[in-house]
């Protein structure tokens, strides 16, 4: 980044002015550091917006030729990374401008004819955010298919199924995971339908009020791919409402990320042992030899709380603004920029390290087995028999009271045993206390049984494919 001072004749706005601005100010306001990411897509608006001026005759088709071709020259200097930016020339819009302006003359002061950097702005962001949102529905896509993959592998394998965090029933581990699949599912569709109201093109309110010149905005939104144009000026130029919903669809897809990490931190820790995580993704401690520490998943959920923080911001960002374009707008790129870094490392990381996670069966059927969670199949099978509900819920409480101080499950308890506490218990019994007994048993549309994991993933490759 370069620093040189331009004399104020070479700034765009500063004729009105009678003293340079002072260079804490221009640090303060600059915005160029980070809005050149928009460059590609600024160019982008650029070229729609001359090529329309041409049309409507507003500037000549010469102007239109030497526009052109400036501006590819520029995007090969800024993909080469030659391009010198300048911290005087504010943001991204005025340093482009303003090397076109050296390499073309005054075909290049032309461009900004009927546009302000308001409309300007306004409509690199929403291009550069719809690449964005593609990049991330491309990134759901991928991890959904790596959880398939691992649910069906796992349609079968059985684990406790948590509610506060105690076993309360045997479930699938292909259930369990395909619970995110769902998640995820939603995350999409809110992706894709942010991405609606991010496709439509600002360009042609100028600075808040429309311009003069006979422009056709419907040209325009039609080159740059819009479905249409922002219907009110003033609107068009202050609306963040697509960025916050971008946020809001980032912070709750972040949120599914970090209650599964909690799950794969804590499954991966000893005291569960119920997976391993490929070693790539784990860290070791400086001091502990012993440790393998989780640190993806940990991540994951930690760099929740900045994609969270990021939401809060663009919210707080809007709320006192009064209409139109205010200054304050600015400060909606970088928690922007930073929101979409997070989430596309994040998908990325997520599917690969699915990947490379290993099951422990045994472990996670143990676990499923010391917990009494079959224990509501018993009370089912009593009210099968012809109990009431609550009745059969007193008598297995009772029978796991006995468990625990006999120290065994509802399964090792011998028949007799079993039928102190009810006359209707049979030897059959045994059939719905096993895991495998009760897992099957829930056969419905959004049950654990395997049958239904196996079509839960079938429909879920349709949608996928
Ligand atoms: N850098 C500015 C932004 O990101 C561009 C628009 C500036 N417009 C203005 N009137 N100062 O919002």
């Amino acid at each position: 980044m370069s620093n040189n001072s331009l004399d104020n004749k070479q700034k765009s706005w500063s004729g009105r002015f009678s003293e340079p601005v002072a260079e804490l100010v221009k640090k303060y306001t600059a915005s160029v550091n980070f809005d050149k990411r928009l460059a590609e897509f600024d160019i982008q608006g650029s070229l729609a917006h001359a090529h329309m001026l041409g049309q409507q005759d507003i500037i000549s088709k010469n102007d239109v030729a030497a526009i052109e071709k400036g501006l590819a020259e520029i995007l090969a200097e800024i993909q080469a990374g030659t391009f010198e930016w300048l911290l005087d020339l504010e943001d991204v819009h005025l340093n482009i401008e303003k090397r076109l302006t050296d390499k073309i003359g005054d075909a290049g002061k032309r461009l900004h004819t009927g546009r302000s950097r308001n409309d300007q702005v306004a409509t690199d962001v929403r291009l550069w955010l719809r690449a964005t949102t593609d990049d991330i529905l491309v990134g759901i896509k991928n991890l959904q298919l790596s959880i398939l993959d691992l649910a069906e592998q796992h349609a079968d394998t059985i684990m406790p199924g948590f509610t506060h965090l105690q076993v309360a029933q045997p479930v699938t581990f292909g259930h369990h995971l395909m619970a995110y699949f769902e998640m995820l599912k939603r995350d999409a569709a809110r992706f894709a339908d942010c991405r609606k109201r991010i496709n439509h093109l600002p360009l042609g309110a100028a600075a808040l009020a429309g311009t003069s010149y006979p422009i056709d905005r419907d040209m325009v939104a039609k080159t740059l791919g819009f479905d249409g144009v922002c219907e009110n000026s003033l609107d068009a130029v202050s609306d963040k409402d697509f960025a916050i919903e971008f946020s809001a669809a980032s912070a709750i897809l972040m949120t599914h990320l970090s209650r599964f990490s909690e799950e794969l931190i804590l499954w991966s820790s000893p005291r569960f042992a119920f997976i391993d995580i490929a070693d790539r993704f784990c860290t070791g401690s400086s001091i502990m030899p012993q440790k393998k520490n989780p640190d993806v998943p940990e991540l994951v959920r930690g760099k929740t709380g900045r994609v969270n923080g990021h939401l809060v911001a663009l919210l707080t960002l809007m709320k006192g603004q009064p209409l139109a374009y205010n200054k304050d707008n600015q400060e909606d790129k970088e928690p922007l920029f930073d929101t979409a870094d997070t989430v596309l490392v994040t998908l990325a990381i997520y599917a690969d390290m699915l990947r490379g996670i290993a099951v422990n069966k045994t472990n996670m059927r143990q676990a499923a087995l010391e917990g009494f969670a079959t224990a509501t199949d018993l009370a089912d099978y009593l009210v099968k028999k012809g109990m009431a509900f609550r009745d059969a819920h007193e008598v297995v409480a009772l029978a796991v009271k006995h468990g625990v101080q006999q120290g065994c499950d509802l399964a090792d308890l011998p028949l007799s045993e079993l039928q102190k506490f009810s006359a209707m218990i049979n030897e059959d019994v045994y059939q719905v206390l096993t895991l495998e007994g009760s897992v099957a048993s829930r056969n419905h549309i959004g049950g654990t049984a395997p049958t239904q994991v196996k079509l839960a993933i079938a429909r879920a490759r349709k949608l996928l494919s």
